[in-house]
């Protein structure tokens, strides 16, 4: 199985280390735009080999797309994270310039391929791959439920005083600071209701916590977090490549479903090799029903920017 990443920077290359120490696939190949990057970060992923005990083989490349070929998947993480203060919707005049043409270059090699797109603003770069490349909906998938996940289970976990690994909780919509849906009403520890155990306000502060909770990281390490970013795609990465159908929160296109059209919104979705294969409805309350159709204003109106900036 082969498994190429786009941009050799934090997120890309974490992404590669979790592919290799998990043993998802056999090749991964990093690609970056800088001389010599994704080779000096293969180089060094491949000198823990004999540590980490693993057989993958981590590739670098400076911008040879002929070396992605054949990918049964394909990662875009190609592009500028955010800096300290920024959101991630500031960075998409850059971003999707380079996400338009890595799309581009990758489908020359890989038409089979299904994309996970990483670059921010997600969601509109996830509905922009889409279009650009007329890849059959379920093949372009954006990360960023996954993630978001993640840290509303670890808010969860600390507020709590459990193990994060106990706890199943799920964040739709957007993949944005103020568009971000933590589903604390379906949040469970061993399938209880964390409503439980926390009081209304912790729930609030957790919910609040988990939607900047990559603002609070960029704050604090001058840049946009990595190992939670990279650890999310492997674990999307191995649900593809190893069909295990699990349902996690991802952004894909939406067409009627959840009462939206024409767009890219992260709702649960089955994974399996065929990308993503369903999408499963939470049924969600009114409250609910109002902050996605929320969150899905904003992103259409960020998609509605980039047509308008004819990238
Ligand atoms: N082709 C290939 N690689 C590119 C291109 C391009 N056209 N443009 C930029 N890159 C590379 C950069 O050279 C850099 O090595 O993408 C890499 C990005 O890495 P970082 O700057 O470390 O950024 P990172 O933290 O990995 O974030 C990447 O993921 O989470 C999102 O918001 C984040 O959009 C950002 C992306």
């Amino acid at each position: 199985m082969k498994v190429t990443v786009i941009g050799a920077g934090n997120v890309g290359a974490s992404c590669a280390e979790y592919i290799a120490l998990n043993r998802i696939a056999s090749e991964v190949v990093l690609l970056d735009i800088k001389e010599n990057f994704a080779e000096g970060k293969a180089m060094d992923l491949m000198q823990t080999a004999t540590l980490n005990k693993f057989n993958t083989r981590i590739v670098g490349v400076t911008n040879d797309y002929s070396k992605t070929a054949q990918s049964d998947v394909v990662v875009v993480t190609s592009g500028v994270p955010r800096k300290p203060g920024m959101t991630r919707e500031e960075l998409i005049g850059i971003n999707a310039g380079i996400v338009k043409g890595v799309c581009d270059n990758v489908l020359k090699h890989s038409p089979n391929t299904i994309l996970i797109i990483v670059s921010n603003p997600m969601d509109t770069m996830t509905y922009l791959a889409l279009k650009e490349t007329k890849l059959p909906k379920n093949r372009v998938i954006g990360m960023g439920g996954i993630l978001d996940s993640s840290r509303f289970k670890y808010y969860l976990s600390v507020a709590m005083g459990v193990p994060a690994s106990d706890i199943h909780a799920t964040v739709i919509g957007g993949h944005g600071d103020t568009t971000m849906i933590p589903l604390t009403r379906l949040a469970t520890w061993n399938g209880v209701p964390v409503s439980k155990f926390l009081d209304d306000a912790t729930l609030k502060k957790v919910a609040a916590d988990t939607m900047v909770g990559g603002a609070t990281l960029t704050a604090m390490l001058g840049t946009s977090a990595w190992y939670a970013p990279g650890a999310s795609v492997a674990v999307l990465v191995d649900a593809i490549l190893n069909d295990q159908k699990k349902i996690y929160p991802c952004c894909v296109y939406l067409d009627g479903e959840y009462g939206q059209k024409d767009i890219c919104l992260g709702v649960p979705v089955i994974i399996g090799k065929n990308g993503w294969e369903k999408i499963v409805d939470y049924e969600l309350n009114d409250e609910e029903k109002a902050l996605f159709y929320k969150s899905a204003e904003a992103v259409r109106n960020m998609n509605k920017v980039l047509s308008e900036m004819k990238v």
